[in-house]
Order: structure tokens, then C-alpha cells, then sequence
């Protein structure tokens, strides 16, 4: 059984002015299709094949071709999950009263802002859960994400935003401090909140 691209719950164009259509189109229908087929092709014959994508980030990333695009797959597949049209404006829920112990919402975005901003180059900027309950903002390089054993802080993904140029070039070409500013208008805190509870 292979991984497939999993369908949107909202038009390409439901997102807009935040991420505009096109963006998203290309971002979902080329570059995250591009990591399932490679995904399918680097585990196929392999110990992973039939193993659920959360275990492949965490066995077998010594791999680069499934650390690259298992990555890709995993990373993209929660991040259309964790948008959506309007936003729900403010976390709920147990993790909002986390964020609370975390310093609240307005620290949380600063620091979740800054990880953003200053990923250098290609990556991801994450709020985990810890394995006591409590969250945290890290970033990774890359398609890595903190289930990974290779990652700098290991947790598991609640929020994730993409910052790999191919998520704002069209619409926000070299600014990225306003994808991420404008990315708080869309965010699912109502998904978040099912992830942190799972
Ligand atoms: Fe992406």
C-alpha cells in the first residue's frame, strides 16, 4: 500500500489574501506530490514499506531519500490540516492554557514568529507537545520535523509552518516576516487542540 496525496478540505482559493491560490495549488498538486512519489519509491522493497508515516520519521531517517521526502510527506499532509479559512483566532482548549504557562498567546507568537523568521535557508517552525504535557516552539532545517531523532528538539508536532520559499514566493516574493504574520489569520486552533488531546 502506498502513501497517497491526501485531498484538501478547502479550496485552493479559500485561503486567499493570506496564501493565494496558485500557491497553494502548486504546493500541494507539484511539491507535495513530488515527496509521495519519492517517498513510495525510496521505501519500496524496504524494511518501511507498509510501516505508518510517523514511524518511518522515526526509524528511518538515516536514509536521506526518506528523511527528505518522508519528511516532505509527513510535514505538508499536517500542515493543510492545521489551515483554515478565517482562522479560529486564538488557541483553545488545553493548549491554550500550555501557551499560558508558556509566558501566554503573545510571547507564544513572538517566539513562534522569531523561530520562523530566522530559520535560515529551507525549513519548518513548530510548536510541540512534550511528552510531560507541556509545549514548545523549536524550528528544523530542511523536511526535517521534531519526531525525528536527527532533530535539535524532539516532540511531537502540534502547529507547523512551512518556510520553504515555494509556501510565499508568488505572493510575498523575499518577505517572509509577513507570510508569517499573515499565517496567524489561518490557523485551525481547533486542530491543534484535537492534536494535542490525540
Ligand atoms: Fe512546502
Amino acid at each position: 500500500m502506498s502513501f497517497e496525496l491526501p485531498k484538501l478540505s478547502y479550496a485552493y482559493d479559500a485561503l486567499e489574501p493570506t496564501i493565494d491560490a496558485k500557491t497553494m495549488e502548486i504546493h500541494h498538486l507539484k511539491h507535495h506530490q513530488a515527496y509521495v512519489d519519492n517517498l513510495n519509491n525510496a521505501i519500496a522493497g524496504t524494511e518501511l514499506e507498509g510501516k505508518s508515516l510517523e514511524e518511518i520519521q522515526k526509524t528511518g531517517t538515516d536514509k536521506p531519500a526518506v528523511r527528505n521526502n518522508g519528511g516532505g510527506h509527513y510535514n505538508h499532509s499536517l500542515f493543510w490540516e492545521l489551515l483554515t479559512p478565517g482562522g479560529s483566532k486564538e488557541p483553545v482548549g488545553n493548549v491554550k492554557a500550555e501557551i499560558e504557562k508558556i509566558g501566554g498567546f503573545d510571547k507564544f507568537k513572538e517566539d513562534f514568529s522569531n523561530a520562523a523568521k530566522t530559520r535560515f535557508g529551507s525549513g519548518w517552525a513548530w510548536l510541540v507537545k512534550n511528552s510531560d504535557g507541556s509545549v514548545a516552539v523549536t524550528s528544523t532545517p530542511n523536511q526535517d520535523n521534531p519526531l525525528m531523532p536527527v532533530a535539535d528538539k524532539q516532540g511531537t508536532p502540534i502547529l507547523g509552518l512551512d518556510v520553504w520559499e515555494h509556501a510565499y514566493y508568488l505572493n510575498y516574493q523575499n518577505r517572509r516576516p509577513d507570510y508569517v504574520n499573515a499565517f496567524f489569520d489561518v490557523i485551525n486552533w481547533d486542530k491543534v487542540e484535537e492534536l494535542y488531546n490525540k
